[in-house]
């Protein structure tokens, strides 16, 4: 790739400033049509006078150069040097008769460059150009001191700018971030805040597979999901394709991508179509990139966060499993009591972990009862007061076991306290209303529902109708009214929907 010097600023800024070309025209005219050179050092520091650049502007049409051993050098080097504070202009004649007027180019106390006049020895109104000269050496310093002004705006511009952007995008991605640990809450909320920001049509992300060969989409926005689908996509092939296995960015007019990255590649971001139609800029990759960099830790955090969460599903699963093996099914989990449980806490609008741990308890609620002797647990008739009291031990018995995991442990309180009574008059601890935590609360009525519908050795099993008559009637008492009022109203839904069906 071939790297093109970057054009000096004084370069830049006498090539386009139409002002420039109209000003310096009149000077000319002023002064009898000179030869006129713009010199510029390539370097920030006088001393370094010697690697001028040489530039040949407005010099009339004719190849007249600037001889530079015997006028330029040497005397631009006396002027660096020298004099430059106090002559805004110094004139030299060469050896062929022909007068070099040199104007130093000045910025915070540096040579930029110098603007060099030549006037033939032919033309015999050299020497009253001089009163002009002062002209054209204070319209020159003050081009050159626009000059700068405008790149250093430019240079806010491109560099400031980007990063305020940046700063206040990091800002709102700190945001999403923070609201939400599922990737399919995050994924679409990332792509969305991306398309949003880079003003862009179309947004996708897509995450390596375990294999590491292939991109899948998670996320198509936009104007990608007309030709993306939801196709993998191999490592190499197309742009996402080329960033993920090369790890590097990938910016053209119509699309900006950046590899997510984290240890190793976790996935690929792109934007496409800028909704104005213009190009994108440097200025949206940068952004993107940045973007890229939050976005990736966030991802990586919501991959752990599942994978736990998998491992944690997985535990509880298995400890059910084995309750079914070893118990009679009675003591073991009903669907139903999980299905009631979420409705419930629906409508109340309990959201996010709460319900999460409430719906898992559900499982576990007689872990214990693997510590019951079996033949009270498979007794036929009604138990004595002794057998009773060996069965209030089932919710200790059940925390005791499930505390050693720990992402079970938010599950404790739930489990230890689902025998628990409003008034209380329930078991292990004796809490009373408010003191039963919440989902303990919501538990037990449903349990205590599931176990009315549900045949029992010593009693006919109730229909649902009769069931819910029979909570209502302990409204206050064994449970909270409050659950009881959501558990009927579930309830009605339910019977309601039945009969529809
Ligand atoms: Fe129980």
């Amino acid at each position: 790739m071939i790297h093109k010097k970057p054009k000096h600023i004084l370069e830049k800024f006498f090539e386009s400033n139409s002002d420039w070309q109209e000003g310096y025209e009149s000077f000319k005219n002023l002064l009898g049509h000179p030869t006129g050179w713009l010199v510029l050092t390539s370097d920030e520091y006088s001393e370094k006078i010697k690697s001028l650049d040489q530039g040949h502007f407005h010099s009339n049409g004719n190849k007249k150069s600037l001889p530079e051993e015997e006028i330029l050098y040497p005397y631009a080097i006396e002027l660096a040097r020298n004099a430059v504070f106090r002559y805004p202009f110094r004139e030299k004649v060469g050896t062929a008769g022909d007068s070099y007027t040199f104007f130093p180019l000045m910025h915070v106390g540096q040579i930029k460059g110098f603007f060099v006049l030549s006037f033939s020895s032919k033309n015999p109104h050299r020497h009253k150009y001089r009163p002009i000269f002062w002209a054209f050496s204070s319209y020159l310093q003050n081009l050159v001191q626009m000059a700068y002004k405008d790149y250093e705006l430019q240079h806010v511009y491109e560099t400031v700018h980007p990063r305020a952007l940046a700063l206040s995008t990091l800002h709102s991605l700190h945001r999403v971030i923070s609201s939400s640990l599922r990737l399919g809450d995050l994924l679409p909320r990332i792509a969305r805040l991306c398309a949003q920001i880079l003003k862009a049509r179309g947004c996708s992300i897509m995450l390596a597979d375990p294999s590491g060969r292939y991109l899948i989409p998670k996320v198509i926005l936009g104007d990608y999901a007309k030709h993306k689908k939801t196709i993998r996509h191999r490592f190499g092939h197309g742009i996402e394709g080329k960033v993920a296995l090369n790890c590097e960015f990938h910016k053209s007019s119509r699309c900006v991508a950046v590899p997510l990255i984290e240890d190793d590649l976790v996935g690929v971001i792109s934007v496409c179509n800028k909704i104005d139609n213009s190009p994108f800029a440097d200025t949206d990759m940068e952004i993107l990139r940045t973007l890229s960099e939050q976005a990736v830790v966030a991802i990586k955090n919501a991959q752990l966060f599942e994978e736990s969460e998998e491992l944690t599903l997985g535990s509880i699963k298995s400890i059910n499993e084995l309750l079914n093996l070893s118990l009679n099914v009675e003591h073991t989990h009903h669907q139903i009591i999980g299905d009631l449980t979420l409705e419930i806490g629906k409508e109340m609008h309990l959201h996010g972990d709460e319900l999460t741990h409430i719906y898992r308890a559900t499982y576990l609620l007689d872990t214990g009862h693997i510590a019951t002797p079996k033949d009270i647990l498979e007794k036929r008739s009604q138990l004595t007061r002794e057998e009773f009291e060996k069965i209030k031990l089932h919710p200790e018995s059940g925390a005791n076991v499930l505390r050693k995991i720990p992402s079970l442990r938010p599950l404790i309180p739930i489990i230890l306290h689902h025998h628990e009574r409003w008034d209380g008059k329930g078991y292990p601890d004796g809490l009373k209303g408010g003191e039963i935590p919440l989902g303990a609360r919501i538990v037990a009525v449903v349990d205590s529902y599931s176990a009315m519908i549900s045949k029992r050795p010593y009693r006919k099993k109730m229909t649902p109708e009769e069931a819910v008559e029979e909570i209502k009637r302990h409204s206050g008492t064994q449970f909270d009214p409050e659950i009881v009022d959501v558990f009927v109203k579930v309830m009605e839904r339910r019977m309601l929907e039945n009969r529809a069906a």
